[in-house]
């Protein structure tokens, strides 16, 4: 599929980041002051070369941008958009809760060392025994519907104790966003309708004396570019939250507006940073607290891609080459296996020839992948220098829903892992998969 940004890559040059991604004067291109090409050469490609200084400053940025505008405030990282250990542990060290979807990245995010109070479980179809782990871990459950509700209930009496919850509401909003990315419209498969049975279900919960009511969740989608869209979900939510105090005299301390900020790719034109979501958000809550006579809540945010997104680059080598069509045919060693969302149009990554970078861009190039099916391409029509076999294409920005995202299709094991950290060491943060594994568990 074609990504509708595929003409602003090419329009837009690469601007080096200082200090983070430049070329040296031999065409290389560096990342912290490490030589990508010369990674490549020692680890094999595809291979995902992530930034410790990145990403300790994304997480640092964000906070002390959301924290002028919230006193209380706790960041949860969304590990389904990036759940390697040595990402989930950096930023458990940075402070952040964890968001988590399922009992693996619960599993994941208590193995990085998440204290399960810090935990927060989302998702639209979780287990009995998943539930059952949270409630015992004092973990806060967003609940998705009247089902689990009572799901939930009914294992924190089997336990003897009180689940903490909040409750994911649908406020149908529509971001201007690809739709396999929007969460809150009509029809979605997320939470309750605001507008239907969430009175009902929060009216549930305050009754039941295995529940304690903490908040509110929403989230409306991902890679949204326009700050506006949060302030129409804060308002909708906000409005409720003063029913439910007016109704049912629930005060909530959490107010929860989800993940979705878009990652900053460089070819954005105008994209919306964090002071405008920050903003958007505090204004709307701010006048509906006055407006109510609540306390104010604490915020939760659940960044994933914001936070992981710049922190990575891809790197992939050139194999064979083919003229069609009056355009060039790279063909990488990986593709939709390694860089899923770009096969599917759903993200586009900038690619730079990282052993060329001192070359004239003079040839259109469509950068394909090695997998059989026709659909697997990650850059189409791309102004690239002349590309031959061997060498090394740095995809830029491509530290979430990348390794998470990983599959064998065609027999083809996934990707190695480094990270460069903080004092420019290089370490290994997940192996490459060997044919070994690609059988493990078969008979
Ligand atoms: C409930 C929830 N929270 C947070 C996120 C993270 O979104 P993003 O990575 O766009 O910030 C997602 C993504 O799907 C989500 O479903």
């Amino acid at each position: 599929m074609n990504s509708i940004y595929e003409e602003a890559v090419n329009a837009i040059p690469f601007k080096a980041r200082r200090g983070r991604l430049e070329a040296d004067g031999s065409g290389n291109l560096h990342m912290d002051g490490v030589d990508l090409p010369e990674l490549a050469r020692q680890y094999g490609t595809p291979l995902f070369v992530f930034s410790e200084r990145s990403l300790r400053a994304n997480y640092r940025d964000m906070r002390r941008i959301f924290s002028r505008y919230f006193e209380k405030l706790e960041i949860c990282f969304a590990c389904k958009s990036n759940s390697l250990l040595a990402v989930l542990r950096t930023l458990r060290e940075e402070g952040a809760w964890a968001d988590v979807v399922s009992g693996g990245e619960y599993y994941k995010a208590l193995k990085a060392g998440v204290p399960g109070e810090r935990i927060v479980f989302n998702g639209n179809n979780k287990k009995r025994e998943e539930l059952k782990q949270a409630i015992e871990n004092g973990s806060l459950i967003n609940v998705d519907s009247i089902a689990e509700l009572y799901m939930v209930h009914e294992a924190a009496e089997g336990l003897g104790t009180k689940a903490k919850i909040s409750i994911r509401v649908n406020g149908d909003i529509s971001p201007d966003i690809i739709a396999e990315f929007a969460t809150a419209q009509k029809g979605s498969k997320f939470g309750v309708d605001l507008d239907g049975e969430a009175f009902s279900a929060y009216r549930y919960a305050s009754q039941s004396p295995h529940m304690e009511v903490l908040g509110i969740h929403s989230h409306i989608g991902s890679q949204i570019e326009d700050s506006r869209y949060y302030r129409h979900a804060g308002e909708r939510i906000m409005d409720f939250v003063g029913v439910l105090k007016k109704e049912l005299g629930i005060e909530l301390t959490y107010v929860n507006m989800g993940g979705g900020f878009g990652i900053p790719f460089d070819y954005l034109t105008q994209p919306d940073g964090l002071e405008a979501f920050a903003s958007s958000i505090h204004s709307i809550i701010q006048s509906k607290v006055k407006e109510y006579g609540l306390k104010t809540p604490v915020l939760m945010i659940e960044p994933g891609a914001s936070l992981a997104g710049t922190c990575a680059v891809t790197l992939m080598k050139v194999g064979t080459v083919k003229q069609r069509e009056g355009k060039k045919l790279a063909a990488l060693d990986g593709g939709g296996d390694t860089l899923l969302r770009a096969t599917q149009g759903w993200y586009t990554y900038r690619a730079l020839c990282a052993n060329k970078m001192d070359q004239p861009e003079e040839e259109i190039c469509d950068l394909v992948g090695p997998l059989c099916y026709e659909g697997d391409v990650l850059a189409r029509g791309r102004r690239m220098c002349v590309l031959k076999e061997n060498d090394i294409l740095a995809f830029l920005d491509t530290g979430a829903y990348t390794t998470s995202l990983m599959n064998n299709y065609n027999g083809r094991p996934t990707a190695a892992a480094v990270m460069i950290t903080e004092s420019g060491d290089v370490k290994l943060i997940k192996r490459r998969q060997s044919l070994e594994d690609l059988i493990s568990g078969e008979e």
